[in-house]
């Protein structure tokens, strides 16, 4: 096993960047859409999703092959998640992971729809994988609808939108954060895990290690945004600030946000020592999110 989770991530990112394009170029559709699935799912995404569902897989299984469907399915829905977030309707942004934004480079309509293609042949695609048991499928496919809509990513998306241009507490911040960040998150760890064998107490633990990670990459998210590199993370900096939106720098300051991302990694830490997964890749991720520079 790799020593790093750079050099982890480095290793299947090739490979999840293959599967992404094999899955899609198989489809016929027309062409237009496929262009613009492929657009965003090619425009250089950093595949943490997929490579923490491997990982949480590896802490606890051996033969990773049957996690593959479940890794692209998730990061498809993860781009249409962003794809829909750049909209004008929502974040209107023109820049995402260096390049314009789909609706910049096609159209409103079409962003739209390579969003709702992206969303729904995920769960096709898990639901095709012959390498995955009938219930195993049922438990993938339940798990993440459930981690991505009304309860989960959805939500955190319509109160992050309700607390524009309002003073929110810093609970309600975390709690906007648990369901648009975290809930993904704890899916691509806990997911994984179950497909490599975990028990229901391990995978307990493991959601609450994955929500203290959502809360670390967020903050970190909200950081690069004041005092990133524009070139490493994609986008213009400031975009929180033009858009009124509740972060941790704005509420805590920048100090603050730095001293609550080290209390989120004691508490992320502490949850994973309970997962018994402590001597994995698992370990790793607390320092890797919360030093990221993009
Ligand atoms: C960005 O996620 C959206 C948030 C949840 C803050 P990533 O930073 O993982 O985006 P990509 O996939 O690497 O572009
Ligand atoms: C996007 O959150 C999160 C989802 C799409 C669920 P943000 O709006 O904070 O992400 P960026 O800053 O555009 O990447
Ligand atoms: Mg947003
Ligand atoms: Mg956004
Ligand atoms: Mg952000």
């Amino acid at each position: 096993m790799p020593q790093t989770f750079e050099q982890y991530i480095e290793q299947n990112k090739k490979i999840i960047d293959e599967e992404l394009r094999r899955y899609c170029q198989s489809l016929r559709i027309p062409n237009r859409l496929k262009e613009a699935m492929l657009y965003s799912l090619e425009a250089g995404g950093k595949r943490l999703r997929p490579i923490l569902l491997m990982a949480g897989f590896e802490a606890y299984g051996k033969e990773k092959s049957n996690v593959l469907s479940t890794a692209v399915a998730l990061e498809m829905i993860h781009t249409y998640s962003l794809i829909h977030d750049d909209l004008p309707a929502m974040d209107n942004d023109d820049f995402r992971r260096g390049k314009p934004t789909n609706h910049r480079v096609f159209d409103e309509a079409t962003a739209i729809l390579a969003g709702d293609a992206l969303l729904t042949y995920s769960f096709e695609i898990i639901a095709d994988d012959p390498l995955l048991t009938q219930d195993q499928k049922v438990e993938v496919i339940k798990l993440l609808s459930q981690a991505s809509g009304p309860k989960g990513m959805v939500a955190g998306q319509m109160l992050d939108m309700e607390a524009e241009n309002n003073e929110i507490s810093l609970a309600e911040l975390e709690e906007i954060h648990a369901q648009k960040t975290g809930e993904l998150f704890a899916f691509a760890i806990t997911a994984g895990a179950y497909l490599g064998g975990a028990t229901p107490g391990q995978l307990e633990h493991l959601r609450e290690f994955a929500h203290c990670l959502g809360l670390i990459f967020q903050v970190q998210d909200d950081i690069l945004d004041v005092i990133g590199d524009e070139d490493k993370i994609g986008k213009p900096l400031g975009s929180d600030v033009t858009n009124d939106k509740n972060t941790y720098p704005k509420l805590l300051s920048l100090d603050g946000a730095q001293n609550k991302k080290q209390v989120y990694k004691e508490k992320a830490n502490t949850a994973l020592e309970k997962a018994g997964a402590e001597t994995s890749l698992l370990m790793e991720l607390t320092d890797y999110f919360s030093n990221r520079d993009h």
